[in-house]
């Protein structure tokens, strides 16, 4: 872009931010009747508007929407007399109140106040328009490149989310799903439902899993799922098997239980089923044992077959469950799948998964698949509880699967993924070659251990002062863990991850000191 043309959509900026402020004083000195056409252009030079800038999308809008000088705002146009607030009322305040204490006024010329339905459209206006400035003006710098440009204070990288980036989110594809959810099944979209959750989604995922739809409860979220399953089974002073790190609600859920948990330490392939085995041989009578067997949270590992295998064993010969936690398992990136343990063994395992990490997490839709004795006790526990899930979303849901957007949506996630572990493992390597760590084969997340001897706590503060955030190690243990970290990088961009392993090698080496 050459100068005179930067210069030029610089003034007209300029202007249309002059004209908003003008207007905004207007409303809240007490309502607009004329634009002023008297105002000083933004620099003496200012040329009157000349043909559409390149960046116009502000520009334009107003000027499309803009009311002639006699007609004043549009919300002074165009209120329906059955929405005028009683005389004398105040109208509310339509504008970020530079004036609060002058609150837009009825006067004669103006005709009546503005109807509240059309303060907010105005007020979404503004927010859009604001929005847009702010983007062609970074727009502008970027191409500028000024050197000496005062910055605004970094933005801080998030590694502390387990959660997609909304590019990786198919928007589209859900939005279509819910007009033909809405579309093909309006009544079963809408009416309570049942329980068990809507039978089209239940029959689709008991194909999925090659089982009877009795075996399957659809709830909202698998967390939901998993609080359940542990209301029905464990009572306070139960022994419940976690993995030792394991997912930090897991530890709440149980623990607000009254569970007594045995931590069995998780290595590369999965829990020690060694240990687990010795642990049974010395009388420890557990209820249930919580398994995340995919890429699990937090460490990124994976139960190998042989250990699948065993802890099936392990649960034939103590008579209790294996609670297979596995939103994960759709999302490996690279090496072989492994079958899941409740396709190897019906009787031992509930299955819980869910279309949070594979679709996003807002439509809060997870499933259990286990024994059909099992599934109807925790029916009527849903029943009791809230008659039945969110059907609107579980419709939805169900028409995004049907369609095949779900398998486009999981290649979408898992290539994403896939280029984010690798940029985190070659940034930890030449940024923090201390940290210790296994490449994830999919997942979203990646357990860091530092030199014995690091302060995690301390670690923390320093990189939130540098702008990143991770979760510290101890969260996802009854102990220890002070030298770990989980880096969750399914929320950040290859970009960001660059950034914020620099900037969290930079606080590692502040508290070196
Ligand atoms: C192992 C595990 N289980 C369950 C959940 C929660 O899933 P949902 O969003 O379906 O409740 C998570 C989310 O991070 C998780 O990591």
């Amino acid at each position: 872009m050459d100068q005179p043309a930067v210069e030029q959509t610089l003034r007209e900026l300029e202007r249309k931010l002059l004209e908003l402020e003008e207007t905004l004083h207007a409303i809240a000195a007490g309502g607009v009747t004329e634009r002023r056409t008297d105002a000083p252009p933004a620099r003496p030079e200012a040329p009157s508007p000349g043909p559409a800038p390149v960046f116009g999308r502000i520009v334009d809008e107003t000027v499309a929407d803009r009311p002639g000088p006699s007609e004043g705002p549009s919300w002074a146009r165009a209120a329906p007399p059955h929405n005028e607030p009683p005389e004398g009322a105040p109208a509310p305040n339509p504008a970020p109140a530079r004036r609060p204490s002058s609150p837009p006024r009825s006067t004669p010329e103006e005709g009546r106040p503005p109807a509240p339905a059309e303060l907010l459209r105005f007020r979404e206006r503004l927010e859009r328009a604001a929005r847009d400035l702010a983007h062609d003006y970074d727009e502008l710098l970027g191409r500028l490149s000024y050197p000496s440009m005062p910055t605004s204070p970094p933005r801080t990288i998030s590694f502390a989310r387990g959660v997609p980036s909304l590019d990786i989110i198919d928007v589209e594809g859900l939005r279509e799903a819910a007009v033909r959810a809405f579309n093909s099944d309006p009544e079963g979209t809408t009416a309570y439902g049942t329980a068990v959750g809507y039978p089209r989604l239940r029959s689709w995922i008991a194909d999925k899993h090659g089982v009877e739809p009795e075996r399957v409860l659809v709830t909202n979220g698998s967390l939901q799922a998993d609080a359940f399953l542990f209301d029905h089974l464990v009572r306070a002073g139960d022994e419940v098997i976690v993995e030792s790190p394991t997912y930090d609600r897991t530890l709440l859920g149980l623990r607000q239980r009254g569970a007594q948990l045995h931590a069995i330490e998780l290595t590369r392939d999965g829990i020690d089923t060694d240990a687990l085995g010795h642990l049974l041989s010395q009388g420890a009578k557990p209820k249930l044992a919580h398994i995340i067997p995919n890429f699990q949270n937090p460490a990124g590992y994976t139960l190998s077959l042989q250990r699948r295998q065993a802890l099936l064993s392990l649960a034939e010969a103590y008579d209790f469950m294996i609670l297979e936690d596995d939103p994960y398992g759709e999302l490996r990136f690279t090496g072989e799948n492994v079958p899941t343990m409740l396709s190897l063994d019906g009787k031992h395992v509930v299955y819980a998964s869910s279309f949070t990490k594979t679709v996003a997490p807002g439509v809060r839709v997870g499933y259990l698949v286990g024994p059909v004795e099992l599934i109807a006790a925790l029916t009527k526990q849903a029943t009791n509880t809230y008659i039945s899930p969110n059907m609107v979303a579980q419709s939805l849901v169900y028409e995004f699967c049907a369609s095949g957007a779900i398998e486009r949506s999981i290649e979408t996630v898992k290539t994403a993924l896939a280029e984010r572990a690798r940029t985190l493992a070659d940034a930890l390597r030449s940024e923090l070659a201390e940290a210790e760590f296994v490449e994830p084969q999919g997942g979203y997340f990646m357990w860091v251990t530092l030199p014995e001897g690091t302060d995690v706590h301390a670690l923390f503060d320093a990189a939130a002062e540098r702008g990143v955030t991770f979760v510290k190690g101890t969260d996802f243990l009854l102990e220890g863990g002070e030298n770990t970290l989980r880096l969750a990088y399914s929320g950040v961009t290859p970009a960001e991850i660059e950034t914020g392993i620099g900037r969290l090698a930079e606080a590692y080496r502040s508290l070196q000191g």
